[in-house]
């Protein structure tokens, strides 16, 4: 007789329900690919008098204990979001021996030891690809088909919601408000979308991806994070006057000598930037290791269908290890402790927007404040582009240490011909 594998599901919203839909409709083949049968036993909701006509013929419950103390659950799939009480079922449907798949960066990037010791105790299995890139296979390929490297670098962009709302307002010149309502609309968006403008979900991935590419614990506290609602039409502006495209960007580089560096911040990205093209919700992440050179993932990076392919891959994944009496295969990878980068150690070029008086020998005034500070200039412009009485300058920065572009920015704001600066992008170099 066929083995039957059950499944819990904690959660049916944008994904809950493309995971549902998923093992409906590659049934036949996911049931071969396995050899077993995989069955939703239970969901779990929070509100139950929501219509929702894909749970037609399931069981419902708004009891998490209905899932937890079904000894024929092998696997609980949480995709509820948040930290808690996302984080406690987890731990708690592991300590009830059943294997746990989940997207939930926050809960990854924040707690991720805590997890990993939980499925090492209870021998099941903890798998979250899709808590980073949505339906691009990453987790997998850093843990399992790039383990033989030693990875130096990851880059990316990993928030579907912000490039697609940097997208829309390049290409459209949409306004910053409708766009983001349009990314809630197409299920993108965090329940809270700050997470996604103000880099924290950025932040979270670039936590899991710089974690297993270094083999440390990089944590969400340990990223340097800025988002985009600082980015004005302006910039976009300028970007596209100047060559290049703003995108928000995650960054991880393990320096010799100076430890782990992890951030996210928006770039101005030069047009012909592999990831200048990536746009609307796709993402694209960019690993260099020692024996690969460099690879490129590239998909879907939110999205109902495309984030449930990864959580029912991983469903797959555990149920072959169910089928076959093998669990935690591969768990924490973090067996080093490499020291976070000094952030002022970091190194970038700039671009600085300031708006200044109009009047003789000012440009003379900001170079020296660049110059004193050891900041070299490679473009300036002076403009009176959308400004009444005053002008702004626009001025690219060669590469400097983060502590000079700061020393360079106290000597502009203390200029009396410097009114205001407007805006501080770092710049990515092409790839060379
Ligand atoms: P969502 O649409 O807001 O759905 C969340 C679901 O969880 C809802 O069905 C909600 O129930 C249920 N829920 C929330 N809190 C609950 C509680 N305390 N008890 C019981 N049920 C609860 O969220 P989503 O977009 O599907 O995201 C789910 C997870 O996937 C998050 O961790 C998110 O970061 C991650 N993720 C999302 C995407 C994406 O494109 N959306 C991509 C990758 C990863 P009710 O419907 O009854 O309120
Ligand atoms: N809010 C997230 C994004 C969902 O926009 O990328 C996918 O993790």
């Amino acid at each position: 007789m066929q083995k039957v594998i059950k499944i819990g599901i904690l959660g049916a919203g944008t994904v809950g329900s493309g995971v549902i839909k998923v093992l409906e409709m590659n049934r036949r083949q996911i049931t071969e690919r396995v050899g077993a049968e995989l069955q939703v036993q239970q969901v779990l909701v929070r509100d139950s008098s929501k219509v929702r006509p894909f749970l037609d013929g399931y069981k419902v419950t708004t009891n998490i204990d209905d899932i937890l103390n079904d000894k024929e659950i092998d696997i609980v799939v949480e995709l509820m979001g948040g930290l808690n009480p996302a984080k406690d079922y987890m731990l708690k449907a592991m300590a009830a021996g059943k294997s746990v798949v989940t997207a939930n960066k926050d809960v990854v990037a924040q707690f991720g030891k805590e997890m990993f010791a939980m499925a090492e105790e209870k021998n099941v299995d903890f798998l979250f690809e899709a808590s980073v890139g949505g339906g691009i296979p990453i987790i997998t390929p850093l843990k399992q088909c790039l383990t033989a490297n030693q990875v130096t670098e990851i880059m990316g962009i990993v928030n579907g919601t912000t490039n697609y709302m940097l997208t829309k307002m390049t290409e459209c010149g949409s306004d910053y408000d409708s766009v983001l309502k349009e990314a809630q609309e197409k299920g993108y968006a965090e329940a809270n979308p700050s997470a996604d403008v103000d880099g924290l979900d950025a932040a979270r991935k670039a936590a899991i991806l710089a974690s297993l590419a270094f083999n440390t614990r990089v944590e969400l506290k340990d990223v340097s994070v800025e988002g985009i609602t600082k980015i004005t039409p302006d910039d976009i502006d300028y970007a596209r006057n100047l060559g290049y495209v703003i995108k928000l960007l995650a960054v991880g580089k393990d320096i010799p000598e100076l430890g782990v560096d992890v951030r996210v911040h928006p770039v101005f990205l030069p047009k012909e930037h592999p990831l200048a093209s990536v746009n609307g919700v796709f993402n694209a992440i960019f690993v260099r290791g020692n024996a690969i050179g460099e690879a490129m993932f590239y998909g879907q990076g939110a999205g109902s269908l495309p984030t449930a392919s990864a959580v029912v891959s991983d469903i797959i994944d555990v149920s072959r290890d169910i089928v076959r009496g093998t669990f935690g295969r591969v768990l924490c990878t973090c067996y080093e402790d490499k020291p976070l980068c000094p952030l002022d150690k970091t190194e970038s070029s700039y671009y600085v927007r300031l708006l200044v008086d109009d009047k003789p020998g000012v440009l003379g005034y900001v170079a020296t404040a660049f110059g004193n500070a050891g900041v070299s200039l490679e473009s300036v412009i002076q403009t009176q582009r959308n400004v009444v009485d005053h002008a702004e300058i626009v001025a690219i920065t060669h590469r400097v240490e983060h502590a000079q572009m700061q020393a360079a920015l106290s000597a502009l704001a203390a200029l009396d011909v410097v009114d205001e600066i407007r805006s501080v992008i770092r710049v990515e170099q092409e790839r060379g």
